[in-house]
This record gives structure tokens, sequence and C-alpha cells, in this order.
């Protein structure tokens, strides 16, 4: 209701997930152990993937990856609309990001937008299924005609699927966040995942102080997940199904809703995909009325967030190589606007947000 206010984002845990945690605690043994090995089963089985690897967020997730593969000086082509960490990860492991825009209308990178960013040196890219929205597949199949290996940051996509396949399955690399706002949550955490057996063998040894066995093989750092958060992902795993359709349910509100509003268009929707929305992310089409809508909405302390960011405006990222002018990426960083998206909005709630859009663009 107004007087209380509609949070962004709300996690749906509760008593089973604190009684997994006390099961945890009873044991003694807090660090990473069995009940890690059971969340990563349990994400593996989910998706159908060979290979679940567990880690402490998506940013260091990715950073494991990119050391595995040594891109140490290599060019890394990533969308410039994201959140910084698809780039920080590059970074850490010596690598150089090669800011590349996006589609107005999916907010991802697109087929056509690699093939203008590619050339023969690189081995390596990292696109971002931003908001839960699937790549399309003309993208994987174009880095595979390319020979690049698509290490996907899928952060807000775990559950999406593009033709029935699981996101996580498709890329050679994938890694999710379970940050509070994503679709499930751990607190903090994310997950790798990978076919790829040698190379999953490589990310525990790194995630795990480089030891092999009893024997410090290589230099890694501390990754692991501990059982205390990973209880609240064997839960969260259970939830999964029933989170996603309650947020296409309500997304598919906000559509409805919206598709009423002159100069404000829904989230994308993609044909053969499940989306998670992740994020619920509509794009005001009028310069300068997105942060009116925030504020109008803020007055009634209803949360909203921007879209993402757009990479090269933001001072650590503003000498990164770049591909064309990013004119997309600037326009959602300006325009794209995300509504609250949580088991506790009502429809009531999502008819006060969407009335507040009409009366700020009208
Ligand atoms: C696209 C994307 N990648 C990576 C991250 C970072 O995830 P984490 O907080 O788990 O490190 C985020 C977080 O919002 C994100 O949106």
């Amino acid at each position: 209701m107004t007087e209380k206010g509609i949070p962004l984002a709300v996690p749906d845990v509760g008593e089973e997930e604190i009684d997994e945690i006390r099961k945890v605690m009873s044991t003694g043994f807090l660090t990473e152990g069995a009940t890690t090995k059971e969340f990563e089963q349990s994400v593996a089985d989910y998706l159908g993937v060979k290979h679940a690897i567990a880690v402490t967020s998506c940013t260091t997730g990715l950073h494991t990856i990119f050391e595995g593969l040594d891109i140490k000086d290599q060019e890394v082509i990533i969308p410039d609309y994201t959140y910084p960490a698809t780039a920080e990860a590059v970074i850490l492991a010596g690598g150089k990001p090669v800011l590349v825009d996006v589609d107005i209308d999916s907010m991802n990178m697109s087929e056509s937008i690699l093939e203008s960013a590619y050339d023969e040196n690189m081995k390596v890219f990292s696109p971002v299924s931003w908001a839960g929205v699937p790549l399309e597949g003309g993208l994987y199949e174009k880095a595979k005609k390319l020979g690049l290996v698509c290490v996907e940051d899928a952060a807000c996509s775990l559950g999406a699927k593009l033709n029935n396949e699981s996101v996580g399955k498709i890329a050679d690399y994938s890694c999710f966040s379970f940050h509070p706002r994503k679709v499930i949550t751990t607190g903090e955490g994310g997950m790798i995942t990978t076919d790829n057996g040698e190379m999953a063998k490589k990310f525990y040894e790194f995630k795990h102080f480089g030891a092999r066995g009893a024997s410090f093989e290589t230099v890694g750092t501390n990754y692991k997940l501990s059982n205390v958060l990973a209880a609240i992902g064997v839960i969260q795993m259970k939830k999964i199904e029933n989170i996603i359709s309650d947020r296409i349910s309500k997304a598919k509100i906000y559509d409805e809703l919206l598709e009423k509003i002159d100069n404000v268009k829904p989230a994308y929707k993609m044909d053969n995909a499940r989306q998670t929305y992740q994020t619920y992310a509509c794009y005001v089409e009028k310069e300068g009325l997105r942060d009116k809508i925030r504020e109008k909405l803020a007055e009634r302390k209803i949360q909203s967030q921007i879209g993402t960011y757009s990479l090269h405006l933001e001072p650590g990222y503003e000498n990164l190589k770049r591909v064309g002018d990013l004119q997309n990426s600037e326009k959602l960083f300006r325009n794209a606007l995300s509504l609250p998206l949580h088991k506790n909005l009502t429809l009531e709630d999502q008819e006060q947000v969407c009335n507040i859009i009409k009366e700020t663009v009208q």
C-alpha cells in the first residue's frame, strides 16, 4: 500500500531457509562443504549441465573463468550497457575489455554488433543476458563461426531459456549471481556452469587457493561459498520455478497496463524464450521523463531504479577501448526504468505504479 511504500525487490526467503541454516550450524562445519556440494548439484541438475562451481559472487566467478582461460593482455568484447562487474572481472584477470553497443530493444549484445567489433586476434567475448532476457541464438552461432569462446555474464538469468535450452548450458562458460536482487539469493554468492570438465577442475582449484589435493600447484585465491550461504541456496532452488512463474505473471500485468500509456514501451518480449524478469525494465521514449517518473514514484514511497550503466560514462571505465558510438547504451542509461517486482507486489500496487507513470508522461 502507498503509506507503507512499495520496495523494488523483496527476496523470497523465510522459515525454510532459516531451518536449513540451523541444520548447517548444528554440524559445526561452516565453511564450504557438503551443503555447498548439494547446492552445486541442484543447479547442475536444474540446468542439465555437467559442472556447477559455487563461488562468492558472480563477479568472482567471472574472474575465476577468465583466470582459467588465461586472458592476460587479450581484448575481450563486452557490452557497454551492463553493471561494472562485467568489465571488472576481465580487468582483474589482466584482460582488456572492448566496449560495444547493445540492441535498443533487447538491451543485449546482438549478432551484428559482435561481428562489427570482432578482430581476428580476439579469442574470448563476454555477453550479458541482462534483466533475465536470453541472448539471441544467432549471437552464439556467430561466436562459434568466429572461433570465439563465450563467457556469458548470466548474473540475472538463472531459469531463463532459449528454445527450451537453459541459459547456463548454451555458452561455453556461464556465471550466475545470487545477490538479493537476483532470481534466487544466498545473500551474496555466484555459480559457474560449464560442460567442460577440465576447465571446471581449474576453476575449482583457483577458488580453492590453487590447491590440487595437498599440493598448491598454482596461485589461486579464496572464493569458496560457505555451507551457511549454500543452505539458503538449497531451499531457494526448490522454490525457483514458483518464483519465476510469479514474476512472469506480474510482468504480464505490467505489459498490459503500460501498453495503454503513450511514450512508454513495456519490457522487451523475446520469441521462443522464457525470460525470468529478474528486472522489469520498461523504456521511457521521451527524453528527460524517466527521472521525473522516478521522482513522482519516490514521493509516494515507491522504489524504482534505472536500468543499468553505460560503462564508458563512468569515470573508472571512460578510457576503455570502444567500438562505435554506443548510442543505444547511452539512451538506455538515460531512459530505461526498472519497476518494483516481487512476491508481495499486488495488482493494486502495479496499477498505482502505472497510474503515476501515466500522470507523469501525459
Ligand atoms: C550483469 C551483471 N553482472 C554481474 C553482476 C555482479 O553480480 P555479483 O553481485 O553477484 O557479483 C551484476 C550485479 O548486479 C550484474 O547485473
